[in-house]
């Protein structure tokens, strides 16, 4: 048995789509080329693979038999030695075919990612396997790519003991083991188990990092205490060979990466939207991290997270995504090809401003190393806030759809407004990130920043009047906020600086929150009224 043939299941559906069509009667078509490509490649495989053949939804239990015939017929046309050993377990919209294949021929390995992901049948793959099917019992249908409110509320395999529906707070600082050998399983990561908690080997953090993990759709996740503890412990561990950061970004993290990271011997670059053209030069010259916000703080900018990637790779170099504005309901960096999602988990993760959280995403291999970092930084979150931030992640889904909606109302109202200069919010058609932000985001998001006619002044004044939108530096909760960038997040910029980076004075950040969007524009109504 070996993992040659992993081939991403979602490129495998990709081309399934090529391959398998509905024809314009509606019926299902191309299963006789599905089995061509699947004999074709069972020519030449190692003795004993095992094979899982995805399909998609679409190609429902009615086309079954249809497919089942073409097999029957390839078999012996090509004289393959394939044998069906289980014959279909039919889970939601995933049908599972094990099948044990004498030889299979190498050229039809690309092809057969039209039809099937060939893979060793691992444990992660059963015990998954099994959530699928305990899921389709429960009557969930969307089982072959759960949807992200599913994810959001069943994305981790943890298990209470005790059958609580989620994983209680564990506020233990230390587990105690049966034996030595026991420990040593677990501190020498033989075993999954938990430890000590400022190690997030406790079952509180274990439980929510596997829900972050899915959210992201990636394959591990790494809680902190906050976002900053999140990005310092990125940089500290794969920045080493020089940072370069895109566009604007929050100011702390601005400071850190000016200011902070330079002491410490780290190379750092802070490139503009407008500078893009240095990026290529820069990776040319050995700099291995490329971090960026999309959109960003507070002007919005949204970058391509798909081509940065694939420069950055072509040079050897990571690139990380801090996807705190957009969470994952709107945007999901992995699948873009990013390396690592950070995320201050203070704002739409935890969504109700009461928790300080940050977390990590990425692949098993590039996260290691980081784990080491936290540790030892003892950047650790709380078992109590780790437990209220899996809560809210519950229903992070429809709270941040609410909030796009709402903040695409408001946007169109003030884009209208003769006291408003300019509306920067991606969902406007107008935007200069729209088109790109409707290629590489689900949602356009609850942040908006309007530029009020009059300069800082009139900005201030128009702040001071908001009732309903409460004067404060944050975002992503279920109350509105507002804030004059100038006077807090980029407060530390010179104002040429500021400038530099097209934030004016001018300029009114708003987290959009979830009280009714009619009520938010008629409170920026009357405060654009008062303040004139
Ligand atoms: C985009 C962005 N990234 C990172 C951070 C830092 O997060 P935290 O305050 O959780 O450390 C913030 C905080 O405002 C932010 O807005």
């Amino acid at each position: 048995m070996n993992a040659q043939f992993d081939i991403h299941r979602q490129i495998a559906e990709q081309i399934a789509d090529a391959v398998i069509h509905t024809d314009a009667e509606g019926t299902i078509r191309g299963w006789n080329a599905a089995a061509e490509v699947l004999f074709g490649y069972s020519r030449n495989q190692a003795i004993g693979q095992n094979l899982d053949l995805i399909i998609p939804e679409r190609l429902r239990a009615a086309h079954w038999a249809g497919f089942n015939r073409a097999m029957a017929r390839g078999m012996t046309q090509h004289g393959s030695r394939a044998t069906v050993t289980r014959s279909l377990t039919r889970t939601g919209e995933v049908i599972y075919v094990e099948m044990s294949f004498a030889v299979v021929t190498d050229h039809a390995r690309k092809a057969l990612g039209a039809v099937a992901v060939a893979r060793d049948v691992t444990q992660r793959e059963l015990a998954e396997r099994q959530w699928r099917q305990s899921l389709a019992k429960a009557g969930v249908t969307d089982t072959s790519s759960p949807g992200l409110a599913t994810r959001a509320i069943h994305g981790g395999t943890a298990k209470d003991a005790h059958g609580s529906p989620h994983i209680p707070i564990y506020n233990t600082t230390t587990f105690a083991f049966a034996s030595t050998a026991d420990l040593l399983d677990v501190v020498d990561g033989k075993k999954p188990g938990s430890l000590y908690t400022r190690y997030g080997l406790n079952p509180s953090i274990h439980a929510l990092e596997e829900t972050l993990a899915s959210l992201e759709s990636a394959e591990a996740a790494w809680a902190f205490c906050s976002g900053m503890a999140a990005q310092i412990a990125l940089f500290l561990t794969h920045g080493r060979e020089g940072i370069v950061c895109l566009g604007d970004a929050y100011g702390g993290t601005l400071e850190l990466l000016s200011s902070h990271l330079p002491l410490l011997g780290l190379r750092t670059h802070l490139i503009l939207g407008t500078e893009l053209d240095q990026l290529e030069p820069l990776l040319a010259a050995g700099v291995r991290l490329v971090f960026f916000e999309t959109p960003t703080n507070p002007t919005l900018e949204v970058f391509d997270i798909r081509a940065i990637a694939s420069m950055a790779h072509a040079y050897g170099a990571t690139v990380a995504v801090d996807n705190t504005f957009a969470s994952p309901v709107n945007q999901r960096p992995l699948e873009l090809g990013a390396d690592f999602v950070m995320c201050s988990a203070t704002k739409y993760l935890g969504g109700h401003s009461d928790l300080t959280a940050g977390a990590l995403m990425g692949s098993k291999d590039l996260l290691a190393p980081v784990w080491n970092w936290r540790k030892n930084l003892g950047s650790m979150l709380s078992p109590e806030t780790a437990s209220l931030l899996a809560r809210s992640l519950r229903t992070l889904v429809v709270r941040v759809r609410q909030q796009n909606a709402s903040a695409q109302a408001i946007a169109a109202a003030m884009a209208q407004h003769r006291r408003v200069a300019r509306v920067c919010y991606p969902g406007l058609p107008g935007f200069s990130g729209h088109e790109l932000a409707k290629r590489q985001m689900h949602g356009f998001g609850g942040m908006l920043t309007i530029e009020v006619k009059g300069g800082g002044k009139a900005a201030t004044a128009v702040a001071d009047h908001l009732r309903l939108f409460a004067l404060a530096p944050s975002l992503g909760g279920a109350e509105s906020l507002v804030t004059q960038p100038c006077t807090t997040t980029h407060h530390g910029l010179t104002s040429e600086e500021r400038a530099r980076r097209g934030i004016s004075d001018a300029m009114l950040r708003l987290s959009v929150g979830l009280e009714d969007p009619a009520d938010l524009i008629a409170d920026l109504n009357q405060a654009l009224a008062a303040a004139s």
